[in-house]
């Protein structure tokens, strides 16, 4: 571990009061304004909170990074946009995270780039940045939750799952939706795997088709919860290592509808996301399920995951097979043109080859 002080450059001090309380327990902090010099002591960890699109110097940010490439540090941004993520980025930003993100998850981040390398190194640890490593892990450990409470009790807290979002948004943002990928195709289990990858993918999406920040927490939330139904199917239909046959086929689907139910009983999903959970199995030729609603019937948010649910369920891992290269599983989505929606699977498309 570094030893001294974490650097704060913020404009905005005042409110940042649950930010220091989480990072002084790394090391002690010193807080800077934008125009204010580098501090002459040691430093172990920068964290830049500045609107980047203000003009200023802010030569001793840049200084500290100089000085040190390897310096541990995260950019909380006013903005994700382009030219902030571009400017943070020209001052060596390598972390990115969204201005809003909790103090403990900020802390957390940091705390994980200074752990030695050897950590992560370790036999069993998953591959990807110890970011991604780190938010596959929270955005399952939502799942896992979610799951266990359908499974259980029924008493799903729907405040809960916002907690996987920002992570993977933030994930996606910084490492990619590749990194994403490698990381969560390491998780054993079929369905936390499958709700991740279509989470990963959902955000990239979102991203890429310039959503608003509420918009892209819907999309990833509706994501996260889609299979939510599938707490209530048999493990071994669940986890079969084959094709099922009718009679399972028959069970796996209810998984829609049960979904919904759980969601609805729970209380506190919106009507975008319950139809989600609902409908993402519905086709818009009319041959989906399980209300075989068809065309115009099915919503924008529901085809959108719809294709993400389909192209993560080709690409993923699985004991008894590879997974499928992502061209052949482009195409495959292309083979079902009047069953899913043509322009947002080109959208697709270029989200996938560009991220
Ligand atoms: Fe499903
Ligand atoms: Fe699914």
């Amino acid at each position: 571990m570094r030893a001294g002080t974490v650097v704060l450059y913020t404009d905005q001090p005042t409110r940042r009061g649950d930010l220091l309380r989480a990072l002084e327990p790394i090391a002690p902090c010193a807080v800077l304004d934008a125009a204010a010099s580098a501090p002459a002591g040691p430093c172990c960890a920068l964290v830049v909170d500045l609107d980047l699109l203000q003009p200023s110097p802010l030569v001793g940010l840049r200084t500290l990074i100089a000085a040190d490439p390897a310096l541990p540090r995260i950019f909380l941004m006013r903005s994700m946009g382009a030219r902030s993520l571009s400017a943070a980025r020209g001052l060596g930003a390598r972390l990115c995270l969204p201005e809003d993100t909790p103090a403990g998850t900020v802390a957390e981040a940091l705390r994980a780039q200074l752990a030695p390398v050897s950590d992560a190194a370790k036999p069993g640890a998953r591959s990807g940045s110890p970011l991604v490593v780190q938010a596959a892990d929270k955005a399952g450990a939502v799942i896992a939750n979610l799951l266990d409470a359908a499974r259980d009790s029924g008493r799903i807290d729907a405040a809960l799952v916002n907690d996987g979002l920002e992570p993977i948004l933030g994930a996606i943002g910084q490492g990619g939706l590749t990194a994403w990928l490698d990381t969560v195709r390491a998780y054993d289990d079929a369905t936390y795997q499958h709700c991740l990858l279509v989470a990963g993918l959902a955000a990239t999406f979102a991203i890429d088709l310039g959503f608003s920040a509420e918009d892209r927490q819907q999309l990833v939330r509706a994501a996260l919860v889609h299979d939510v139904g599938k707490a209530r199917i048999p493990l071994a239909i669940l986890n079969k290592a084959g094709p099922l046959d009718p009679a399972e086929r028959a069970v796996m689907r209810t998984h829609a509808a049960l979904g919904h139910q759980i969601l609805v009983q729970a209380g506190g999903f919106d009507d975008a996301v319950l139809k989600v959970v609902r409908h993402h199995h519905e086709l818009l030729d009319g041959s989906g399920y399980p209300d075989g609603l068809a065309g115009g019937a099915i919503d924008d948010i529901v085809r959108l995951i719809t294709v993400c649910d389909v192209y993560a369920a080709l690409v993923e891992r699985r004991p008894y097979r590879a997974p499928m290269p992502a061209a052949e599983a482009m195409t495959i989505l292309h083979g079902m043109d009047g069953k899913l929606d043509r322009a947002l699977v080109r959208a697709f498309e270029r989200s996938v080859a560009g991220s």
